[in-house]
């Protein structure tokens, strides 16, 4: 299954037809799409992918969280073809299709915003994070947006403004106005020496005081959250920070916007993170493994928030496409079945134990962190949350690729891996998967400190 066992990790040995693809990519592609990881895949299945060299790869990045039931699905892949068939594209502006009001129906029974939900559906997750903002907005008559340090929205103009990372904004702006921002209520790297609750009650504190401080609240229109920060990093908010948001967002108005598009369908062990809090948003967005890598996103809502959108302020040609919303209500069915939610809490238990095993070893691990099947460690020197050790963690992703590993980065400095891998591996690929990570940190760091 290894790609190739003598490459060093500063070199990796590209193969012929990867090198000769990722050349015509760099000749053809504009360098601003990113390479996140050199390969060229031909097919995948489960959670394996093939490439263009024959080879294969254990996939613990998932095509960044969107196959949580898996690659190539034979359920999702038979709904593909047949709809393909019956129908490709009307528009649903022109001609309402039957399989889009199923998925919204589908989407209700899972996710209840309140007494009545109402939903539309886009093709991305910055998209339906656009969509969540313009409702919110016509909803409340309110401009201004409170959001969070590390946060990632997305790359549309203002779901990048909401975005709290620099190296995914350089010379994009100017930005959205009406845009604050508070730091995320993260206790590995904010804690400054304050027990957990006290912690909170700052954190509390601080939101309160942006009230006075920031911007007027009867002119915020919403706050707009990741329950688990994605691209951040695996950062958890706190259940308590969380249940005082809500109660800010009550006592002034506010839409409550909980982004889901990574978090959901059975990543964290339940349909939606926020399923773990008790806590039920205004409106939520959704994207990435709700259809099985179909572009299908959606915004839901509670219905006179939904239904405040003015007929042609929200839509778009493509959403709800009939194929995506086919691979849709059959992801749905392979999770149902398959049981991914306590598939996400057994991956998540032996994920963490591995991880716990390898800090008792390294004291490079400064954190480990997740919810359900999102884990995360992120990578330190000196034991201080404020030295990331970036070039560690890239090393070990290199080394992990030339053993046929595929894993990402995340964060600000990208000194956390992430663990994303369909939520189908068996418990064999998983294992296989942790062995390389933890037989290459143990060779990297015994040349460290050599
Ligand atoms: C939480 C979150 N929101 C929004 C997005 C943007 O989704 P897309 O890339 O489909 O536009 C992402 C993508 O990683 C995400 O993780």
């Amino acid at each position: 299954m290894t790609a190739n066992t003598n490459a060093t990790l500063q070199n990796p040995i590209l193969f012929d037809h990867t090198k000769e693809i990722l050349a015509r990519r760099k000749a053809l592609v504009a360098d601003g799409v990113g390479v996140f990881c050199p390969t060229a895949a031909v097919s995948a299945n489960g959670a394996i992918i093939n490439d263009a060299d024959g080879n294969t790869f254990i996939d613990f990045g998932g095509g960044i969280g969107v196959l949580n039931a898996g690659h190539c699905p034979p359920e999702v892949v038979q709904a593909i073809a047949k709809q393909a068939e019956q129908l490709i594209h009307t528009c649903f502006h022109v001609s309402t299709t039957s399989v889009y009001l199923d998925v919204c129906q589908k989407l209700i029974d899972l996710f209840p915003h309140g007494e009545a939900t109402k939903v539309m559906l886009t093709n991305t997750g910055a998209e339906s994070v656009e969509n969540a903002i313009k409702i919110a907005r016509q909803a409340t008559k309110r401009s201004a947006v409170l959001c969070f340090s590390e946060a990632f929205h997305g790359r549309s103009m203002m779901a990048m403004s909401l975005t709290s990372k620099i190296n995914y904004k350089i010379n994009c702006g100017p930005f959205a106005p009406e845009i604050y921002r508070l730091p995320f209520p993260d206790y590995y790297h904010y804690s400054d020496g304050l027990t957990y609750e006290a912690f909170i009650d700052r954190e509390l504190e601080r939101l309160e005081h942006a009230t006075h401080a920031m911007v007027d609240p009867n002119n915020i229109a919403a706050v707009i959250i990741e329950l688990v920060q994605g691209e951040g990093g695996f950062n958890v908010a706190p259940r308590e920070y969380i249940t005082g948001l809500r109660r800010f967002c009550d006592k002034y108005g506010i839409v409550l916007i909980f982004d889901e598009v990574q978090s959901g369908f059975c990543r964290t062990g339940k349909w939606a993170a926020y399923q773990h809090y008790d806590v039920v948003p205004d409106i939520s967005t959704w994207a990435k493994s709700m259809a099985s890598g179909m572009p299908l996103g959606a915004v839901m809502g509670k219905q006179h928030i939904m239904d405040a959108a003015l007929p042609g302020t929200i839509g778009g040609t493509y959403l709800g496409n009939p194929v995506c919303c086919a691979a849709a209500l059959a992801t749905i069915e392979v999770m149902t079945k398959q049981n991914l939610n306590e598939r996400a809490i057994s991956i998540s238990l032996i994920v963490q134990e591995r991880f716990e095993r390898m800090r008792k070893n390294h004291t490079c691990i400064g954190d480990i962190r997740g919810l359900g099947a999102m884990q995360a460690v992120e990578f330190v020197k000196n034991s201080d949350p404020n030295q990331p050790d970036t070039e560690l963690t890239q090393k070990l992703i290199a080394a992990c690729l030339q053993r046929g590993l595929i894993i990402l980065s995340a964060g600000a400095n990208k000194n956390i891996i992430r663990i994303l891998s369909p939520l189908v591996i068996t418990d064999q690929q998983l294992g296989r998967g942790l062995d390389i990570i933890e037989e290459e940190l143990n060779k990297i760091y015994t040349a460290i400190n050599i």
